[in-house]
């Protein structure tokens, strides 16, 4: 169960969509966006896991609609914008949180390992955001958050795919925020680093199976709380002038500025 502290971040009545709603990160994204009063749809493939996301989120007094749907498929994707937006009147928020696992080493990965993973993040956030984007824009005002990581910056040697996409949703997202600054639209992007779920658990196998090494990362490894708090907060008037920032979030354990 989500706990939000005991302060208004000025989400009520606003629409939110999430994709990625059924993982680890996107499912308290939801929850947490829900508690603070903000209506969520919810989106990914696994029905039953997002019904029983709904039930949680309803059963706490939040409210939570559902959309299935296969986000490397665009009409699905377009589709169910225009079905938000007809239900709900508007989208306020959109937030990315896709991915698939193909975890390896890099010459043992093939094309279509490849094209996986560019179809379930890269694609799925341009997709997403070139659905949301013109009702947002005539509304004159709309968030996107976009989670990428922090081996879009650092490289992790399983992880050379989502890595690679991680960095194409940071420039990305810098890119629409730059084109549609001055018109009420925000889009900013997060990067975690090791997020506790099974997603960081089969990741960190093949990094320790590939370097021979325990990952040191363990040490900072934040829960997918820490990221619905970060998304929740750029999603609020309170971040109303941060606009194509990449926030890492890692608890200060990547060794760049
Ligand atoms: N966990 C970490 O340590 C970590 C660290 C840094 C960045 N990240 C990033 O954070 C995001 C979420 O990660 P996570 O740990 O929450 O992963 P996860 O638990 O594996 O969740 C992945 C989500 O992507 C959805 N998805 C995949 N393919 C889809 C498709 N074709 N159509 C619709 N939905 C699809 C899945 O939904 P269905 O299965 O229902 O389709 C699921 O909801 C990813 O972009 C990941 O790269 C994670």
């Amino acid at each position: 169960m989500i706990s939000t502290p005991n302060m208004s971040l000025g989400l009520t009545g606003q629409c939110a969509w999430v994709l990625g709603a059924s993982g680890a990160i996107g499912s308290a994204v939801a929850e947490m966006l829900a508690a603070h009063g903000a209506t969520v749809w919810l989106s990914g493939r696994d029905k039953i896991k997002l019904a029983a996301l709904q039930d949680t989120i309803t059963q706490a007094g939040g409210q939570a609609r559902l959309r299935v749907l296969d986000a490397t498929s665009t009409d699905e994707v377009t589709h169910a914008a225009r079905e938000i937006v007809r239900q709900s009147g508007k989208i306020n928020i959109l937030v990315n949180s896709t991915a698939t696992s193909t975890f390896g080493d890099f010459l043992d990965l093939t094309d279509e390992d490849w094209e996986k993973t560019f179809q379930s993040k890269l694609m799925v956030y341009v997709r997403s955001m070139r659905a949301v984007l013109p009702t947002m824009l005539k509304a004159g005002s709309g968030v996107i958050i976009n989670i990428s990581g922090r081996a879009g910056k650092l490289p992790s040697p399983a992880h050379l795919p989502g890595g690679s996409m991680n960095a194409a949703v940071n420039l990305l997202t810098k890119g629409i925020s730059d084109r549609y600054k001055g018109q009420g639209i925000r889009a900013n992007t997060i990067a975690p680093g090791p997020i506790a779920s099974a997603r960081f658990d089969a990741l960190a196998a093949q990094d320790s199976a590939i370097t021979a090494a325990k990952p040191s990362v363990m040490a900072t490894q934040g829960s997918p709380q820490d990221v619905a708090h970060a998304v929740a907060w750029l999603a609020s008037p309170f971040a109303a002038h941060l606009n194509g920032i990449v926030l890492p979030l890692d608890g200060g354990a990547t060794p760049t500025v």
